[in-house]
């Protein structure tokens, strides 16, 4: 029988200007209001760090530890000295799953070229899954209609019954 749970969600927006209140975090609501448009989930309170790998480490391991089975991070992906957001994460991951982050970059590169710059990675640490995205609000919504068809069944799949409500969408096919 198929669960009706819904998994916990969170998102973690990376960025020191906005982690000093310098500059309003858009790309993190922007992605908690697409899980939300996208799958009908709720995210847990949206975290803010500075680009830090010691402060994005911590935080997804006490997120995982509070058995949230999908993060989204938003930010730090691309190529200025501060961008870190993948080697924090990778540091984190136990198994790369790089279709997720392949198939987004697929969609973006339609959109713009710059969809080239975005170094994200996603995996999975024990129950949970990490996925990187980048910044900029329309990306991270962007990123979310490409993602949402296959994430119930990739974190029902990583949590057997207790992960998610099983999706009854046909998923969309992206032919690049
Ligand atoms: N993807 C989409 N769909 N739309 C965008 O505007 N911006 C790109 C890329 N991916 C973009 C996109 C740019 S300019 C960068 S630098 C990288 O994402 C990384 O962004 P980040 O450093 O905010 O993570």
């Amino acid at each position: 029988m198929e669960s009706k749970s819904t998994p916990k969600v969170a998102v973690l927006t990376v960025s020191d200007r906005s982690s000093r209140g310098e500059r309003p975090d858009a790309g993190g609501p922007a992605v908690a209001e697409a899980v939300k448009h996208y799958l009908g989930w709720d995210v847990v309170p949206i975290k803010i760090v500075p680009d830090e790998i010691d402060a994005i480490v911590k935080q997804l391991h006490w997120w995982a530890a509070d058995d949230v089975a999908l993060i989204f991070t938003t930010g730090g992906t691309g190529f200025s000295p501060r961008d870190i957001t993948p080697e924090a994460t990778r540091k984190v991951i136990e198994r790369e799953a790089p279709g997720l982050v392949e198939a987004v970059r697929a969609a973006s590169l339609r959109i713009t070229p710059h969809a080239m710059l975005s170094r994200a990675v996603a995996g999975i640490y024990r129950q949970t899954l990490i996925i990187n995205l980048p910044g900029n609000p329309k990306a991270g919504r962007e990123a979310l209609e490409v993602l949402a068809p296959v994430l119930p069944h990739a974190i029902q799949t990583l949590r057997g019954d207790s992960g998610a409500e099983s999706s009854h969408r046909k998923p969309k096919t992206y032919i690049v």
